[in-house]
């Protein structure tokens, strides 16, 4: 147990009432430890008796380096290089829903290009009354929302299919963050262009070597759709599209054009110049499932998990993870010890929010038995995450993208954790 724990007896005896023994437990190695002088407490430490740094030391901050592994991490074998690639957000080790920008991951068909805002151009063609170019002054000029909503790539979990594959949270659930955006209703700029109502579809593109197009119905881009440049407050970050990139709630990353050049309105999808033929689901029968466009709900415990070990023997332990839906937003989140025989409640941080992470606790009381630790979401439409074998039913093996089945982690006695499957 760390110093940390044991010097908290107040606010953890609160939460230990419900549990007689284990409070016994606290209390008792609480008074041993008393009998032993701390040198943390007893002795003057070096940052009490110096001096810390100035204002203008630092300018724009990092984390400490104590904090120095929560940091992106991509998995060398997965591509054949590091250019068109993707590295994983850490949320085995971030809390609350805000992703920092500095470890939210990166998916680049080209890497990650430097574009100005002087050198940036949007252009907006097709069945239009006017083309227009926008720079990126214009952009600011037009009313402009905020709004938090979390991108997941369509891979997300992608390796995960055939059974359980990579070890930690991270890897198997980190194609994934969560910013507030700051941007222009992509509505606002098909009106200025006055689009024609027979344009049933967009084609939108990005100034980087891939351009990355994609074609999305008229009805998406009308409803929620925003042409974003600014994440968690500050400019977007060159890794994140700088100084422009679509955001697009609720639907698959690969939607969410970074670095964004043109909108073209069509009356038809743009077939074979784009990235719609890739994205689809082989299924058992070697068919295709196209356009699935909404990442359906999906939730994975953050902590414990394999990167996230138990630090501590039995007792109070917070079992914490998170929860999404592209359809809506989370109702309810679901925790299992045993592998999904029986179930308990999880407390969500805030109510959840329409296509954005949803924080969930169980703050429950640890025997020091090996756990089989899942979690279910629960979205607004009714829609209850299912398992790894219900999707495998309908969807076999052979699918990369859409995987959003229930993760199981096994916790051992000595609370480490460990990627598994059970059926
Ligand atoms: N946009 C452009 N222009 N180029 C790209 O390579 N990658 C897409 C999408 N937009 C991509 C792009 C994919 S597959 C995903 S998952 C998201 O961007 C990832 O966004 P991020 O790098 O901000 O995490
Ligand atoms: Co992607």
């Amino acid at each position: 147990m760390s110093n940390d724990f044991l010097n908290k007896p107040a606010s953890r005896r609160a939460f230990l009432s419900g549990s007689a023994a284990a409070v016994v437990g606290v209390a008792a190695t609480g008074t041993a430890r008393a009998a032993t002088p701390d040198p943390l407490i007893t002795e003057v430490q070096p940052w009490a008796s110096g001096l810390g740094v100035g204002v203008d030391e630092v300018p724009y901050g990092l984390p400490i380096r104590f904090e120095d592994d929560v940091v992106r991490r991509n998995v060398e074998w997965l591509t054949a290089d590091t250019i068109s690639s993707i590295n994983f957000t850490p949320i085995h080790a971030l809390d609350g829903t805000i992703t920092p920008a500095g470890c939210a991951f990166e998916r680049h068909h080209s890497g990650a290009i430097e574009l100005s805002k002087d050198d940036y151009r949007l252009m907006i063609n097709g069945m239009v009354d006017r083309p227009l170019v926008f720079t990126y002054d214009d952009l600011e000029r037009f009313p402009r929302e905020n709004h938090t909503y979390f991108c997941e790539c369509a891979a997300n979990s992608g390796m995960e299919w055939a059974g359980a594959q990579l070890n930690g949270a991270q890897f198997t659930h980190g194609m994934i963050h969560n910013m507030e955006y700051t941007g222009v209703p992509l509505r606002t700029i098909l009106e200025e262009a006055g689009y024609d109502t027979a344009g049933k579809w967009i084609f939108v593109e990005g100034a980087d070597a891939s351009s990355n197009g994609r074609s999305i119905p008229m009805e998406k881009a009308l409803d929620d759709v925003l042409v974003a440049f600014k994440a968690n407050g500050e400019a977007l970050r060159k890794e994140h599209g700088y100084p422009v990139r679509l955001v697009v709630p609720g639907w698959e990353g690969n939607m969410w054009i970074k670095w964004l050049r043109r909108i073209e309105v069509l009356d038809r999808p743009v077939e074979g110049r784009e990235e719609t033929s890739k994205y689809t689901d082989t299924l058992a029968d070697g068919t295709s499932r196209k356009w699935t466009w909404a990442m359906d709900a999906k939730s994975v415990v953050t902590s414990p998990s394999p990167q996230a070990p138990v630090a501590h023997g039995p007792g109070p332990l917070v079992i914490t993870g998170l929860a999404w839906s592209g359809r809506g937003a989370i109702t309810r989140v679901d925790v299992s010890k045993d592998g999904g025989k029986t179930w308990e409640t999880a407390r969500l941080a805030q109510p959840g929010d329409r296509m954005a992470l949803t924080r969930f606790y169980l703050d429950t009381d640890w025997d020091g038995q090996e756990m089989l630790l899942q979690s279910r979401a629960m979205d607004d439409t009714g829609y209850v995450q299912p398992t790894k074998d219900q999707l495998r039913e309908i969807r076999g093996e052979n699918s990369i993208y859409h995987n959003n089945g229930i993760q199981t982690w096994w916790v051992r006695e000595n609370g480490e954790a460990e990627n598994v499957e059970v059926s």
